[in-house]
């Protein structure tokens, strides 16, 4: 393992350094010592990290061809201040291999398919506005895109334009095309894996009404001792054991990392592809089975296998530190307020498609309360009571969960029947249309203009 780090390291460190003779690398002036002054953070940062440790310096990272996609030319150097996951692969490829079959590197995809043909409701959507050349579409670039990752490579040639850049957002389409952005987890420059094991660094993009994964962890047990223990735990071990590094699990121990025996044998392997242990699909409407490994973009998610199998590798997670019969029983209790759920949402869909097949919704989305009410029945309720119910969350799962789909359906009935009777009054109440009415107002019209005429002929 150390050893094929090594050579690869000499491999590229190689490649590297000729490429910036070619260059016309002036002798004095190196990364270093420059970004000393400019970036002084930087330099110590990656001093601490691993990386300056094995030689894997700036230009290892940094270098580029000059006719590389994002290329500039810097003091005699030609460097690419986005660092893709390419870069990394050539070192990493398991890790690299692994985070390119997940969800994750798709984020930036899913993001310009929904803005622009589905429309998500965000009212830059409905607000065109133009300030100093940026558009409407810009004012997602610090929300949606910050989580999701902009496309540097439509930037291009302008790859470094306010536009899409700085931007860290976990699914970054890169100027080389690649997808991702490992520094979403490990950030620049320590890289650290102390980081990425910790929670904090997966609830910068997991919260918030929609997808809450670091409320509902914190409210967790598994949380609590988190919050509690984990100052005195062993962040940093190659091998991670459960029981011996940590006591409690985190986003990462459930989600990524390896199982142990006590003596540090391998039963299952650490991963970077963090769908692989997910045997349901709970993001959209209706609550799937991870059989259906074709997405919408018709790319393969994960490794193709059944949603059984993937099951079984995060109840192994869990065989670290409970037995079999607790995890068995933990999930038929979350299967089954996933299907509820699952019940409910079909219940109020039926009076959304009654609604819209007797024509008293508009075709465009967002344009009215039912819209928004019947999106955040299963985008923000629905979503907090299945994550809630499959992650120890008990108040995710009731009060900010299946209480508010309980009140949700009792509005949407009530809307439902609003917008069929206030479909119904142009016909009997509208004054105009009163056949009485329209005679008095022609019998005062008449009155009116003989009056007029007469005036007028004094
Ligand atoms: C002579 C000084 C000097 C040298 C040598 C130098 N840099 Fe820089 N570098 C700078 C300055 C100044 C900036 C800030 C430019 C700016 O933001 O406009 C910078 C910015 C950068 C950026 C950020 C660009 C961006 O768009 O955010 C990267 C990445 C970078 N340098 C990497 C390197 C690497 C790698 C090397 C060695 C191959 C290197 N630099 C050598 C002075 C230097
Ligand atoms: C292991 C790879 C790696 C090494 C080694 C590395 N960088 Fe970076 N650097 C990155 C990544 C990743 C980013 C973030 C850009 C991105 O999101 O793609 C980055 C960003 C930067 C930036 C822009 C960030 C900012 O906050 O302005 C500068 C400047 C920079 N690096 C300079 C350096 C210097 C100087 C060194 C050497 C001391 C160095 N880098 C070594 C991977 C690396
Ligand atoms: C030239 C090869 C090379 C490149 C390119 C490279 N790395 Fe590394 N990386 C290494 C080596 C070697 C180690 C040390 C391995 C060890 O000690 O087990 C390492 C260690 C790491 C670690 C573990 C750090 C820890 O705290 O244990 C992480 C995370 C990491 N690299 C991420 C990255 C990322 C992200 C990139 C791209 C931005 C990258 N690496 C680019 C060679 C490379
Ligand atoms: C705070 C970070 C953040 C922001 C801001 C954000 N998202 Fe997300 N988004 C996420 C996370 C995390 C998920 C995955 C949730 C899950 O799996 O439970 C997600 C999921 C999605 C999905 C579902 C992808 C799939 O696999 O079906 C779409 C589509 C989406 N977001 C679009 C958007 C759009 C459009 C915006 C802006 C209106 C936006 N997001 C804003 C973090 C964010
Ligand atoms: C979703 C967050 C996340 C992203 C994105 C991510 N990593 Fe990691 N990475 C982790 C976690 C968590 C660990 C520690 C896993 C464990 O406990 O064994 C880790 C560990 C590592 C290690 C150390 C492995 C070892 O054997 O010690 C390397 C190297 C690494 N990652 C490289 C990468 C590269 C390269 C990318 C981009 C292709 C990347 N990571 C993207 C979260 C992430
Ligand atoms: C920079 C933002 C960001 C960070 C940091 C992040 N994620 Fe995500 N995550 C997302 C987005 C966006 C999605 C939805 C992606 C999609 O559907 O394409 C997602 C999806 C997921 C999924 C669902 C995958 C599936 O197949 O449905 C899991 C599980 C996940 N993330 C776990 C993690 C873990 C664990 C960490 C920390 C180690 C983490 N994420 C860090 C943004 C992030
Ligand atoms: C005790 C283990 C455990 C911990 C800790 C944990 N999760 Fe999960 N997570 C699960 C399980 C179990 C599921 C549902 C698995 C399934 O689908 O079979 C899940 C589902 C998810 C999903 C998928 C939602 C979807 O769209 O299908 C995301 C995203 C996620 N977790 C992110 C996180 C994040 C972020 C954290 C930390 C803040 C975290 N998880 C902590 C076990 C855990
Ligand atoms: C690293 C060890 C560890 C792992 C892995 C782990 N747990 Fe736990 N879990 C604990 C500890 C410690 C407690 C608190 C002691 C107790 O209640 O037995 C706990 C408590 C619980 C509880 C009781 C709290 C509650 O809210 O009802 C449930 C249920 C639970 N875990 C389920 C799971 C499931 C399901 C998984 C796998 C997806 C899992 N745990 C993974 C250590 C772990």
């Amino acid at each position: 393992m150390k050893s094929r780090y090594i050579v690869v390291v000499a491999l590229v460190s190689i490649i590297y350094a000729s490429m910036s003779v070619v260059a016309g690398d002036e002798p004095g002036k190196t990364c270093i010592s420059c970004h000393e002054m400019i970036t002084p953070g930087i330099v110590e940062q990656w001093k601490d990290s691993k990386h300056s440790k094995v030689g894997v310096k700036c230009i290892v990272c940094h270098g580029v061809l000059a006719d590389e996609p994002g290329a500039i030319g810097h003091n005699q150097y030609t460097i690419s201040p986005v660092v893709s996951p390419k870069v990394c692969g050539k070192c990493h490829p398991g890790e690299t291999e692994e985070f390119m079959r997940s969800l994750h590197p798709l984020a930036g995809k899913y993001y310009e398919l929904l803005y622009d043909k589905e429309k998500l409701p965000y009212l830059e959507s409905e607000w065109p506005f133009d300030y100093q050349g940026l558009t409407e579409h810009d004012a997602t670039l610090r929300g949606c895109q910050s989580c999701h990752g902009t496309n540097m490579s439509a930037a291009g040639p302008d790859y470094y334009s306010a536009e899409v850049w700085p931007n860290e957002g976990m699914g970054r389409i890169n100027p080389d095309g690649t997808l991702g952005t490992c520094a979403a987890c490990h950030t620049a420059h320590e890289f650290s894996v102390e980081e990425a094991r910790k929670p904090e660094a997966c609830g910068q993009c997991h919260l918030g009404p929609d997808h809450p994964q670091i409320e509902i962890y914190y409210e967790s047990k598994h949380g609590a001792i988190y919050l509690t223990q984990g100052g005195s735990w062993n962040w940093t071990k190659d091998i991670w054991i459960a029981g011996i590094d940590y006591r409690a699990p985190t986003c990462a121990s459930c989600h990524m990392s390896g199982v142990y025996d006590l003596d540090g044998n391998e039963k299952l392997p650490p991963t970077h592809d963090v769908s692989s242990r997910l045997s349901w699909e709970l993001e959209p409407a209706i609550s799937k089975r991870t059989d259906n490994t074709a997405n919408i973009f018709g790319t393969e998610i994960s490794d193709g296998s059944s949603w059984e199998e993937k099951r079984e590798r995060m109840q192994m997670v869990c065989g670290q530190c409970h037995s079999p019969t607790w995890v068995n029983n933990y999930y038929q209790q979350a299967d089954a307020a996933v299907e509820l759920y699952n019940a409910q949402y079909t219940e109020v869909k039926k009076i959304e498609d009654e609604l819209r097949e007797k024509g008293y919704l508009t075709p465009e989305s967002f344009d009215e309360p039912f819209e928004f009410k019947i999106y955040e029945f299963w985008h923000h309720e629905g979503r907090r009571a299945r994550m809630g119910a499959f992650m120890m969350g008990p108040d995710y799962v009731q009060w900010h969960g299946f209480y508010e789909l309980l009140r949700d359906k009792a509005e949407l009935k009530a809307m439902a029947d609003e917008l069929m009777k206030g479909d119904e009054k142009p016909a009997t109440n509208t004054p105009e249309q009163t056949p009485g009415f329209t005679a008095l107002a022609a019998f005062l019209g008449v009155l009116l203009t003989i009056f007029i005429l007469r005036r007028r002929g004094r």
